[in-house]
């Protein structure tokens, strides 16, 4: 990497974090909590799942294998198929930064495990594995999680991962997104639960989200990552959102939630407090 590319991608990442953070700080103060909230799947949603905030027993092994993963220096060869990080040019990456930069942090993970609970997610399909920890959450919940990752060398860490927690019900693919969804969501039972959490852009996302439409059933929940992350990825999230077979959205910030259940009559979309 060249200097001048350096001083520019640092540049772009100090402009990407001020506008990110002038976004949060607008959604801090206007996100709704239990008292905005009129529909009863939401409400039950908040209360059962959202603001259920004490530790299971299940979060442990998790987060042991985070702190594990953390410490280690371990370096891989990294292709980046998607967005990647605004952060970093290089193709070689410690295994402690790929989790600092690339993995959602506990509470999510443990909101999905907890998703994957409440709405009884028997398949869930997951594009962007990682070192797997959102994965092991969602399949620590007792879900078979099908998940995709494009770079081998990080698949193939992530089945280490998979190994060490025991977890038996992970089905792991290596491809691009691009070519091999068609052919999971063919091969697959239709999922409960959808998370896209990779290459977060625009036109890539709105493609993820057709693609998945044809197969899922309308009690099914995808779910967005990063949907305030760039420009980009505000207008695909503004596009699924509007989509008609969509009938309730709920906006965390840092993921949306879209939902199809057609016993919501009319469109719904909440900004919650998470
Ligand atoms: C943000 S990380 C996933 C983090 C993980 N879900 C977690 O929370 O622990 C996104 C992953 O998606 C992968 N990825 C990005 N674009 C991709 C693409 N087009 N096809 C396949 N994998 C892709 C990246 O290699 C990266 O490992």
């Amino acid at each position: 990497m060249g200097l001048d590319q350096g001083k520019n991608l640092l540049i772009v990442s100090f402009g990407h974090q001020a506008a990110l953070a002038k976004k949060f700080i607008r959604y801090y103060f206007t996100a709704g909590n239990r008292h905005d909230v009129h529909s009863p799947f939401v409400y039950a949603l908040l209360e059962e799942v959202l603001n259920r905030r004490e530790a299971l027993p299940a979060y442990a092994p998790v987060e042991a294998l985070r702190k594990q993963l953390l410490q280690s220096d371990e370096v891989l060869e990294v292709t980046d198929l998607g967005a990647g990080s605004l952060m970093s040019a290089t193709n070689r990456r410690r295994v402690k930064d790929i989790v600092r930069h690339a993995a959602k942090p506990p509470k999510f993970g443990q909101l999905f495990y907890r998703l994957v609970r409440y709405l009884n997610a028997a398949t869930v399909l997951e594009l962007g594995t990682s070192m797997g920890l959102s994965t092991a959450y969602m399949a620590s919940a007792g879900a078979a999680v099908h998940t995709i990752e494009g770079c081998p060398n990080i698949a193939e860490r992530a089945a280490k991962n998979f190994a060490s927690l025991g977890l038996q019900n992970i089905h792991p693919y290596t491809g691009n997104f691009d070519t091999v969804l068609p052919g999971i969501l063919n091969s697959i039972p239709a999922p409960d639960l959808v998370y896209i959490d990779g290459n977060h852009r625009e036109e890539p996302t709105v493609q993820y989200f057709h693609e998945c439409l044809k197969k899922i059933n309308t009690s099914a929940v995808l779910i967005f990552d990063d949907v305030h992350w760039t420009e980009g990825m505000e207008r695909a999230w503004e596009t699924i959102k509007a989509h008609p077979s969509v009938t309730l959205s709920i906006d965390l910030f840092f993921i949306g939630l879209v939902f199809f259940r057609p016993e919501f009559k009319e469109k719904q979309h909440f900004v919650l407090k998470f």
